[in-house]
């Protein structure tokens, strides 16, 4: 048995659970991109032996083990974030084997069945075994159905069973509840991860620390003291041959549902009874319950949606959304979104929250502004007016971390106020970069952590409020704006703030 030579740091010290990892669709892009370097790293960083982990990539088309495995290293020279160590590489991808398989064929199943205890066997580890799905949707069902047939999906005497689904979870609710449907017949929800990249940043899972470890946050974390959030993921990149997929969805669909009201939940929620999963989702699926809904007018009047147009991003010529290649030319699917979101409870009655999302910005912006109040005494005023208000910003990308943004007196005279900024910087306090969102998300599978990844009836709420939107714009289009490739969205989602006395904050420093 092979050890890595390791653990220098976390991401956990923890020895990593022996299991099978089976991935469907592993001739895709996930698997390439994000599912081997983040295995690859957990190895890195790990007490993970050669014989804990058997990775068995599952998909259509013909390949040896040996093509499969040299595939997958040039995808990691590509996109691991420490290279790739050829040492380790050996000893990693001697875990990894192929199997090839349709989706609807019951003997591959059986076959792969036969694998997996043979190993297990061989190497008198327990059956503890892990579905992955990286396919499209659509292909769901048939994997799922099978593994119930094949008795793949049952939880052996000794071992577990876990299923991972990654986005988009169901199109609307009653998609949603279909396909929760279909997954319990075949996985409990407590063997069910849904995936949502977003919860394992470290941003993210770093807001519950900052709220709650920190009295100074928490105490000022109410409408009392919080003029308005604001939530942005702003991307610069436009569909990118993704089209097909797209289209369908929209700005709406792709990030708001998911990624975005995940972290909404998590800047809204009331503190957890304790810090385990089920008390945790507990609450962020009262946040989704509380947030007033949107139908009809209300929609028209909260809700900003627009396409990209032409335009220029350094100083290149950019195609329109209906002119990118596989989008049809009268296509009224929404590239940015902008949306005014209330909640009905103590916490937060009054207090204005807007996310927006948008392709072909001119920059990539993730982050969340907590704007406070301003002070009521008006002590200043006399002094030049208008002073900008208190800001707490987590920042996702660029430069992970988080800046307060306060007022001091400016030295060079007695009573002039200047805004400045104090900083944290994930890299600059660790030293090293924050590991992948799917390093974390992985580990805490195998580990059988479910908190970073949405419930059942989480998502389930989030279709509820989202449904009310799509249905209000398949009444008319008449809201549908544009705006040119390269800029902050358009005018309407500026005047959707202006109506609340906010105003989005715009670029983002270059750095701390
Ligand atoms: C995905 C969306 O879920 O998230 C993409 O489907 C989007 O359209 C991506 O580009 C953004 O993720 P990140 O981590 O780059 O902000």
């Amino acid at each position: 048995m092979s050890t890595f030579p390791l653990p220098t740091e976390e991401l956990s010290k923890r020895a990593f659970e022996p299991c099978s990892l089976v991935i469907f669709g592993a001739t895709g892009d996930l698997t390439h991109r994000k599912l081997i370097p983040a295995l690859y790293h957990l190895a890195l960083e790990n007490s993970f032996s050669s014989s804990s982990l058997k990775v068995i990539g599952v998909a259509r088309r013909d390949k040896s083990n040996h093509e499969f495995r040299e595939e997958l290293k040039n995808s990691l020279s590509k996109f691991s974030r420490s290279g790739v160590d050829e040492l380790l590489w050996e000893q990693f991808s001697s875990t990894i084997s192929y199997h090839r398989m349709e989706f609807d064929d019951l003997e591959g199943y059986l076959q792969l069945a036969k694998k997996l205890e043979e190993y297990e066997s061989a190497h008198q580890l327990p059956a503890n075994r892990l579905f992955y799905f990286a396919v499209a949707p659509h292909q769901f069902e048939v994997i799922l159905k099978h593994l119930k047939e094949s008795k793949l999906s049952r939880s052996r005497e000794k071992g577990w069973t876990r299923v991972v689904l990654e986005k988009p979870f169901g199109t609307n609710l009653e998609t949603a509840r279909d396909l929760n449907k279909l997954v319990h017949d075949s996985f409990p929800e407590s063997s069910t991860y849904r995936i949502d990249h977003y919860l394992g940043k470290e941003t993210a899972q770093n807001i519950m620390m900052l709220r709650f470890a920190n009295p100074i946050f928490e105490s000022l974390w109410n409408a009392q003291h919080i003029h308005h959030v604001q939530i942005t993921a702003a991307e610069s990149m436009g569909v990118e041959g993704r089209a097909g997929y797209y289209d369908q969805a929209g700005a709406l669909r792709d990030m708001v549902q998911n990624h975005l009201l995940q972290l909404f939940t998590l800047i809204a929620m009331e503190p957890p009874a304790r810090i385990d999963d089920h008390a945790i989702r507990n609450e962020k699926v009262n946040v989704l319950k509380s947030l007033r809904p949107l139908h009809g007018q209300d929609v028209f009047n909260n809700v900003v949606r627009a396409q990209y147009g032409e335009g220029f991003f350094n100083n290149e010529k950019l195609l329109g959304y209906k002119n990118e290649s596989a989008v049809a030319s009268d296509s009224l699917t929404e590239t940015y979104v902008a949306l005014h979101l209330s909640l009905e409870n103590q916490r937060w009655r009054g207090v204005p929250f807007f996310i927006r999302s948008g392709k072909r910005m001119p920059q990539s912006l993730t982050e969340i502004v907590i704007t406070f109040k301003s002070s009521s005494t008006h002590l200043f005023s006399t002094q030049g007016g208008c002073f900008p208000a208190n800001t707490l910003v987590m920042r996702m990308q660029p430069h992970e971390g988080i800046s307060l943004n306060f007022l001091v007196k400016n030295p060079a005279s007695k009573f002039s106020i200047q805004p400045v900024s104090m900083d944290f910087d994930y890299e600059h306090s660790f030293r090293k970069p924050n590991p992948e969102a799917y390093e974390r998300l992985l580990f805490d599978v195998i580990h059988g952590d479910p908190t970073l990844f949405a419930r059942g009836d989480e998502v389930e709420e989030a279709w509820t409020f989202i449904d009310g939107i799509q249905r209000a714009w398949s009444t008319s289009s008449k809201d549908l704006t544009s705006y040119p490739s390269g800029t902050w969205g358009p005018e309407a989602a500026h005047l959707l703030l202006q109506k609340h006395g906010a105003s989005w904050r715009e670029a983002a420093p270059e750095h701390f």
